[in-house]
């Protein structure tokens, strides 16, 4: 059968040239390929966003799945509706009220996580050409699939207290000016992923009346809200603003990834489209894990549950920051509140995406800030994961990391104004690790 195959396309792949253009933008995200690399046991990785889930008692898990399926067992097993179980719509109302949010179970809709929510509500909004505004950085995969629907990325610029309105305002009008369709900002407001930073109340309220005025619609995604480590975080931009607010929530951070339960916060008429296009991409969610967590919701102490990924969290956090006030003081890096990720700033000299290969071969890992860039932007940063390593692997990484840093730096040193050495090349360099050697 091989040799009827069309002569087009190219060595790799014969159907190169069929495919729709916009698959031109969903290349492997640098987060995809690294996770390879970093998987390696010895490898001690600060790339990835992967939740503790050993920090979840799995019994609570187990009998919740055999409650179910004693009692609602066909039901569980069966197609369910395309807009999610209802028991478990009015209990992600209850969660939805903890960052002060109050809706209707009516105007929720479950999805296959809210990465896949993410994706229906792209499909919804998004035409070749249009423009999604989006903080800088912001998070990758989100890009992934603005760009696949052919949307540009425009960028905003944060400080510590989230992203800038006078910016965003200069943006809008720049856009405007310039004939662009902007169709909705995307923003991660609260323990932002990458850079860590969570907006203000007053940015909060100036950014939803900037919005209102220009006729932006704000997709709030919010999967850290919940995993303070001290103070509570501003209540969610949708508890103040329903109309122009689309929020997306899940249960990945609070729960478990693995159930892939997310849900959106939709005014009605955006809603009932969300409804449809998850019906077209999945028929309806799955029935067993929207009742497995159901039934967790019903009998756990969920609120409990939350408290300890918390404290988890906070050590990882606290030991991440107490290793790089040690071993890289001279570093800048933002001080989360809450989530899963610190963002450090290289000197300018350095550039994070080459020297990662010189990082590995430390055995340590971590994502290039310009994944997180749409435009190129982030070569001297670098996101910090201390969601998944324990506060001593995370010890180890953040001193093999300073290794890499401080030998990059002396090379440099060394090297400066004789043209000899390019910072971050690694052709030919080859030594163990140093906690090795
Ligand atoms: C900002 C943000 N949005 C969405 C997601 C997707 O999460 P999930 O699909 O597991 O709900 C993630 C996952 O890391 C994230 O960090």
């Amino acid at each position: 059968m091989t040799q009827s195959l069309p002569a087009r396309g190219n060595n790799l792949d014969p159907w190169y040239d069929s495919y729709a253009a916009r698959t031109a933008g969903l290349a492997a995200s640098e987060v995809r390929a690294l996770f390879a690399v970093a998987s390696r046991p010895e490898v001690v990785s600060l790339a990835g966003g992967m939740p503790y889930v050993s920090a979840l008692p799995q019994e609570l898990v187990t009998g919740a799945m055999q409650k179910v399926m004693a009692d609602e067992g066909p039901t569980a097993l069966q197609y369910g509706s395309g807009q999610g179980v209802p028991r478990l719509r009015e209990q992600i109302l209850e969660v939805m009220a903890l960052e002060g949010i109050s809706g209707s179970a009516d105007d929720v809709v479950v999805t296959t996580g809210s990465q896949h929510a993410l994706e229906l509500f792209s499909k919804l909004f998004l035409d070749p050409g249009d423009v999604v505004i989006a903080e800088g950085p912001s998070y990758v995969t989100a890009m992934v699939i603005f760009r696949s629907y052919q949307a540009e990325v425009d960028h905003v610029p944060m400080d510590e207290h989230g992203l800038l309105p006078g910016a965003l305002r200069e943006h809008i009008a720049r856009l405007k000016a310039a004939g662009r369709r902007i169709k909705f900002l995307y923003t991660i407001p609260t323990f932002h992923n990458p850079a860590g930073v969570t907006l203000s109340w007053e940015r909060r309220l100036e950014i939803l009346e900037i919005c209102a005025a220009e006729g932006i619609l704000v997709l709030e995604d919010n999967p850290y809200g919940l995993l303070y480590f001290g103070d509570r975080p501003p209540a969610a931009m949708r508890s103040i603003e329903d109309e122009g607010v689309v929020y997306l929530g899940t249960f990945s951070k609070t729960l478990a990834p693995g159930f892939r339960l997310g849900w959106a916060l939709a005014p009605h008429a955006i809603r009932e489209k969300l409804i449809l296009a998850n019906e077209a991409a999945v028929l309806s969610p799955s029935s067993f894990t929207q009742l497995v967590v159901s039934e967790y919701l019903s009998k756990a102490d969920w609120r409990g549950q939350i408290d300890i990924f918390r404290g988890v969290y906070r050590e990882r956090k606290e030991a991440m920051l107490a290793a790089l006030a040690e071993h890289l003081p001279e570093l800048s890096w933002t001080n989360p509140n809450g989530g899963f990720y610190v963002w450090l700033t290289l000197p300018p000299a350095l550039d994070s995406k080459a020297m990662l290969p010189r990082a590995v071969k430390e055995l340590v890992a971590y994502t290039p800030g310009t994944a997180f860039y749409a435009d190129g932007g982030g070569r001297h940063n670098i996101r910090l994961s201390f969601c998944y390593p324990t506060p001593d692997q995370i010890r180890i990484g953040i001193r093999r990391l300073a290794n890499v840093v401080n030998g990059e730096l002396d090379l440099l040193e060394t090297f400066a104004g004789t043209g000899e050495f390019a910072p971050t090349r690694t052709d030919g360099v080859s030594y163990p690790p140093s906690d090795m050697r």
